[in-house]
């Protein structure tokens, strides 16, 4: 029996160095399937006619970076819960030319946490969340969904903490930016949303030597694998996660969605990621 060919990729402004291709054609290689996965650069002003393309050529999904994760949703035949809470949309399954869209960051985020530290549990205590931007909503959602009691959001403007609080105001509160560093103490979750740390950027002000030991503390950076962040909590005996499994497990539920098979996350796969 002939296998049909799956063609699936990522849009994107611009996309040459996304590492979507690599999660994906690995997989469809380790699962012998008949397919490819392609970056489709489509600027702002283009995107219809971007995805009327896609639609054209008989492409399966496609996941969607900046700058488009909020200007598909109007593209959309239909949104998923999650997608509608989170306001952004990452993943789009086409069937029957029609857009469905969701966001699988929530998944990645708690999934990466959830494998990488077993005896570790998101309901026993506190959460500090570093930044409100588009990564920070995927990543509230998912705290509120894992029962994390409380959440202190501390972003540089504190209104869009505020607009973020409206998610869950009973558990959620924020804290001025210049407070920051006295969020810490008992908490059980530290997470830096921002892109501070990354190469080029600016270096993340933190000092969370009051965390307690028992604290995960993890970044949505990859590159460096190991941020300032990171460092400062291994030296202090912390348990920290990078930020490369976020992105290595969101893609796992838009590659099931895709291609009927949900792909694991493994050392090799980060390791070609991380080259
Ligand atoms: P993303 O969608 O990837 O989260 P974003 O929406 O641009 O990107 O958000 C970037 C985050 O980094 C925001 O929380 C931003 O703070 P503001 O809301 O005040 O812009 C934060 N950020 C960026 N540069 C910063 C800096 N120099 N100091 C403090 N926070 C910074």
């Amino acid at each position: 029996m002939s296998q049909s060919f799956i063609k699936t990729g990522v849009i994107g402004h611009p996309i040459a160095h996304s590492k979507s291709p690599l999660i994906h054609n690995y997989w469809i290689k380790e699962h012998g399937l008949s397919g490819e996965y392609k970056t489709v650069d489509i600027a702002p002003d283009c995107l219809n006619e971007g995805v009327a393309e896609l639609m054209d050529q008989g492409y399966a999904g496609f996941n969607v970076t900046v700058p488009h994760k909020i200007a598909i949703m109007d593209l959309c035949d239909e949104l998923s819960p999650i997608a509608q809470e989170i306001g952004a949309v990452n993943t789009v399954t086409i069937k029957d030319g029609k857009l469905y869209g969701t966001n699988t960051d929530s998944y990645g985020f708690a999934q990466n946490i959830k494998e990488s530290a077993k005896d570790w549990h998101f309901e026993d205590g506190k959460a500090v969340v570093l930044g409100a931007g588009g990564a920070a909503n995927a990543i509230v959602y998912a705290l509120l969904e894992e029962n994390v009691p409380q959440i202190i959001i501390t972003n540089r403007s504190r209104d869009k903490a505020e607009a973020l609080r409206t998610m869950n105001t009973d558990k959620i509160k924020v804290v001025d930016w210049e407070d920051r560093n006295s969020t810490f103490q008992d908490s059980n979750l530290i997470v830096n949303t921002t892109a501070l740390g990354m190469s080029g950027k600016p270096t993340l002000e933190v000092d969370i030597s009051n965390a307690p030991k028992s604290a995960l503390v993890t970044d949505i950076v990859y590159a460096p694998l190991m941020t300032d962040l990171l460092s400062s909590a291994n030296a202090l005996g912390m348990q920290t996660i990078t930020g490369i499994g976020m992105l290595l497990h969101q893609a796992r539920p838009g590659f099931e969605l895709w291609n009927g098979v949900l792909p694991d996350v493994t050392e090799d796969l980060e390791t070609i990621v991380l080259k």
